[in-house]
């Protein structure tokens, strides 16, 4: 079935009131002229796509979202290249794991081709909107809620809204490249083998914000998770996945069902093989990381996703005890692979995976 989207323009702001607000924008504060909704309801599926101004919702207090916290999200970026064109980074990757999502939230899935229809159709509205700066970017937060009023726990909801809104952004880790200095959970976990671990819903990441707030007592970054059963190997960290490199040997922890499917973290493991490197999924656990760093055979350590990007790990706390890596400074292959990325989207580089979708 073809879902046909109609188009209410906005009332767009004043350039000069953009360009203030895009000049160092907080991650995720401001928000562009539009956004797009779609809606889903079990007799009809997907309606009344639409483009239409950026503004509040009205929904019932008992919608399901609220109470049972049926909800997925994406997260994804449109850049603006050096020769003035716009464009996203596989966004049917993305449309894919959102129905990995919806599918394990027991949430309707929406065709790829209409996923990515939307993100262009809210792009290219607001194409005024993607930055130029080197760095910056439009990120983009398509989600879905499920929106049947009823607080009845009986079945998933019966009717669902899909939206995308965007929001101009600079690099998120205001340290830019300084390392940064994680802190390994033990108190708590984050998700649980047969749990919604791999999901992108916002559960699993409400329930990390008080890990969250004791890594920043003890003056962390970002959290490190690590598996519920043995609380011994890594998972991922608070917003990414993250890579260990011994040398020209890169490990990212093996999708076991508890972490995220990063499209950053399977971009980096193909441009890595590419580059020449040996780039592996398999298990890290704690003790390893800290003995390997100790004896200076893990060099880096980096963490990758969507807004963050290529991020250097540098430093390790943890009630047993604290760690560096690799003196404390970003290394080569962390480095490279950040530039390499960050060329292939602003289009610096050569793009010969096909990941980017001009708008
Ligand atoms: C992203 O990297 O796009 C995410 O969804 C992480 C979010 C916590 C900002």
């Amino acid at each position: 079935m073809t879902i046909t989207f109609t188009t209410e323009t906005a009332v767009r702001r004043p350039a000069a009131e953009r360009a203030a607000l895009m000049e160092s924008p907080a991650f995720g504060e401001v928000f562009t002229d539009h956004m797009i909704s779609i809606d889903w309801e079990r007799d009809r599926g997907w309606h009344n796509a639409r483009l239409h101004p950026y503004g509040p919702l009205v929904l019932d207090p008992s919608a399901q979202v609220f109470h049972y916290g049926q909800e997925v999200f994406e997260g994804m970026k449109a850049y603006r290249r050096r020769d003035g064109t716009v464009v996203t980074f596989r966004p049917y990757a993305n449309a894919a794991r959102l129905n990995r999502s919806c599918a394990r939230m027991a949430m309707p899935p929406l065709p790829g081709e209409t996923f990515v229809e939307a993100l262009e159709l809210l792009v290219g509205a607001d194409r005024d909107w993607v930055p130029d700066r080197p760095g910056h970017s439009l990120y983009l937060r398509p989600f879905m809620i499920a929106t049947q009023p009823t607080i009845g726990f009986y079945g998933p909801s019966s009717a669902y809204r899909f939206m995308v809104i965007a929001s101009p952004a600079a690099s998120y880790f205001t340290a830019g490249s300084t390392p940064l200095t994680v802190w390994l959970s033990q108190d708590y976990t984050r998700a649980a083998p047969g749990g919604t671990g791999e999901a992108k819903c916002g559960g699993n990441y409400a329930g990390t914000l008080v890990a969250q707030a004791q890594g920043k007592e003890m003056g962390c970054d970002q959290v490190v998770w690590l598996d519920s059963a043995e609380r011994r190997w890594v998972d991922e960290m608070g917003t990414s996945n993250l890579f260990f490199v011994y040398g020209d040997r890169l490990v990212t922890p093996e999708l076991s069902g508890t972490l995220l499917a990063g499209v950053t973290r399977d971009s980096v493991l193909t441009l890595a093989a590419e580059l020449g490197h040996r780039a592996e999924e398999g298990r890290i656990s704690v003790e390893q990381w800290r003995a390997d760093a100790e004896a200076g055979a893990l060099t880096e350590v980096f963490s990758c996703g969507t807004s963050s990007m290529i991020t250097s790990i540098g430093f390790v706390r943890s009630a047993d005890g604290d760690w560096t890596i690799g003196g404390g400074t970003p290394g080569p292959v962390t480095e490279r692979l950040c530039a390499e990325l960050a060329g292939i989207q602003d289009g610096s580089r050569p793009d010969p995976f096909g990941w980017v979708h001009k708008i």
